[in-house]
């Protein structure tokens, strides 16, 4: 196993009530078994940080679906990295498709937010991934190298202590029960650690700091084999982290 930091995430995007989370975390919280250099979070919606804070009782790592890149100021419906900190956020995901898909999230401003995270000591989730239409066009690689590139930028300097994490989730997988099999996922895995390698040796960093998750259709079925790959650092799950059992099933048979 790489010395990668290993991750296992789950990004509950617009889901889940207090009630529901309450009767989420009294099932979660019974059967968790926390993994030695496991690092296991959730991501809710804003108003809910608090509460998965408490009740996970500090087990897990709490984190937002997104970040903005500044401090303060007139960004009307934006959460700046400083008020995440003051709710002891861990990570953030910037990029995620649905952003760039639906709010017109750039990679440029994907950057910036997930610089911000960094300079606050959050550890940003930089989401890239090819449409369906790129996928069978032949172009993922391509789509892969730009959107990381372009991501990335700001994100790895000299001297830094903390990293971000790529999460690759080719869009077509997302929510549609069909993940990428284990070979389309370790290329394109093999392929960002290729590109992240050079970048990090560039800058005199280890190889070793920046994890790849893969997010698209994860579950009970699927978790084990391509947890088994060396390209893997672990995942980030939608609907299966919704349903505390699963989630629990997917720690314990992942890494
Ligand atoms: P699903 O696991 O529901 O496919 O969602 C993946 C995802 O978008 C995680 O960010």
């Amino acid at each position: 196993m790489s010395l990668r930091k290993k991750f296992i995430l789950g990004n509950w995007k617009m889901n889940l009530t207090s009630e529901e989370i309450q009767r989420f975390f009294s099932d979660f919280n019974e059967s968790y078994n926390p993994k030695d250099k496991l690092n296991v979070g959730i991501a809710s919606s804003y108003p809910y940080l608090e509460l998965v804070k408490k009740l996970s009782m500090d087990l897990i790592l709490t984190g937002s679906q997104n970040i903005h890149f500044e401090n303060s100021g007139a960004f009307t419906g934006e959460v700046s990295p400083l008020m995440l900190k003051d709710f002891g956020t861990s990570f953030s995901i910037v990029g995620h498709s649905e952003r760039r898909q639906y709010f017109g999230e750039t990679s440029t401003v994907v950057s910036k937010r997930a610089r911000a995270a960094l300079n606050h000591n959050i550890i940003p989730i930089i989401c890239i991934g090819e449409s369906r239409a790129e996928f069978e066009a032949g172009t993922t690689f391509k789509i892969i190298e730009e959107q990381l590139i372009e991501s990335i930028n700001n994100c790895l300097f000299e001297g830094q202590k903390i990293f971000p994490v790529i999460a690759y989730e080719p869009v077509w997988a997302i929510g549609t029960g069909l993940s990428a099999n284990k070979e389309q996922v370790d290329a394109v895995h093999l392929f960002i650690l290729d590109k992240l390698t050079n970048l990090l040796t560039n800058l005199k960093l280890s190889t070793d700091s920046v994890s790849v998750i893969y997010g698209g259709s994860v579950n009970t079925k699927n978790c084990g084999e391509l947890t088994r790959l060396e390209s893997v650092d672990g995942f980030l799950i939608g609907g299966s982290s919704l349903k505390p059992v699963e989630l629990n099933e997917i720690i314990e048979l992942s890494f």
